[in-house]
């Protein structure tokens, strides 16, 4: 009961990393708005949970005053919010070529925009409650897959606000903003999206040892574990933090360049 009493809105909580943490949280004493754009897959999370711990809501987070109305769901739900976890992203793929201007800002205003706004406007109510936000970047931030760019500028941009504001936030107002940096996590989502891109249908069971030297790779679980050290009071002070959740070192990394790791 690490979240006991505490109320945390989750973004993209209908699936994926976004759904194991609001789960987790729940499990640890706390009671969750659930966020996404799938009423259904969102009326069944609610359902797992039970509705008196779990308020829905159902909003493209980029629409105008979308992140206000979140926030007045959880007020008028559960009377006051403790922390904010910015989870839903567009995941999306392109490349120089395929970047065009609309296609950036609407990454842009989903990925990074719209968590700036989310704590903008819980910030008066987690000031009340020395609250927090857990930023959700992933590991691309630091340069990204070259078929990931706007996608990795998005994360990058989230990764220096983080930073900015654990420091600004923490100093005026005692909240706290950290960030949890995924690696390749096996989400229902991502399975997919692998498969669309070419991969066979159980390409998660076939990994080179560079990318999952487990034999796998990460569950939306081993995520939601992490999350709630930084969501509840036993991190304490800590703030303005990056750490990255992957099975090997990103920054630095010089994998062996032998037949463990290239195809003859
Ligand atoms: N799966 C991975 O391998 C991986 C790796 C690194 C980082 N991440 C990050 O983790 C987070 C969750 O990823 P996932 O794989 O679980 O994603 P997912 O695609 O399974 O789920 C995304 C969630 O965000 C919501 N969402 C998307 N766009 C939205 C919008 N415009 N308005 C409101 N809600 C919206 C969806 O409804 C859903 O609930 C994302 O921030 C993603 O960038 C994922």
């Amino acid at each position: 009961m690490r979240l006991q009493n505490k109320v945390i809105i989750v973004t993209g909580s209908t699936t994926g990393i976004g759904k194991a943490i609001a789960l987790r949280c729940v499990a640890e004493g706390a009671r969750v708005v659930i966020h996404g754009l799938e009423q259904n897959l969102g009326d069944d999370v609610v359902k797992t949970i039970g509705k008196e711990k779990a308020a829905l809501h159902i909003e493209d987070i980029s629409a105008a005053g979308s992140p206000q109305r979140l926030v007045n769901k959880a007020l008028d739900a559960f009377g006051k919010i403790d922390a904010v976890v910015n989870n839903a992203a567009l995941v999306v793929s392109s490349d120089i070529q395929s970047t065009d201007e609309a296609f950036f800002k609407n990454v842009l205003n989903i990925n990074t925009i719209a968590p700036f706004l989310l704590i903008q406007s819980a910030l008066p109510h987690l000031k009340k409650t020395k609250g927090c936000v857990l930023n959700i970047g992933s590991v691309n931030a630091w340069s990204g897959e070259p078929n990931l760019l706007a996608y990795s500028v998005s994360k990058g941009a989230l990764m220096t606000m983080t930073r900015n504001l654990g420091d600004t936030l923490h100093r005026e107002a005692g909240v706290r903003v950290n960030q949890i940096n995924p690696g390749w996590v096996l989400t229902e989502n991502e399975t997919q999206r692998k498969k669309d891109h070419g991969l066979p249908t159980d390409w998660y069971t076939k990994l080179s040892k560079v990318y999952a030297p487990a034999g796998r790779i990460l569950k939306p679980e081993e995520i939601a574990a992490a999350a709630i050290y930084w969501l509840a009071d036993e991190s304490g002070p800590i703030s303005g933090q990056v750490v990255d959740l992957e099975q090997h070192p990103f920054i630095g990394r010089n994998p062996p360049k032998d037949s463990s790791s290239i195809d003859r």
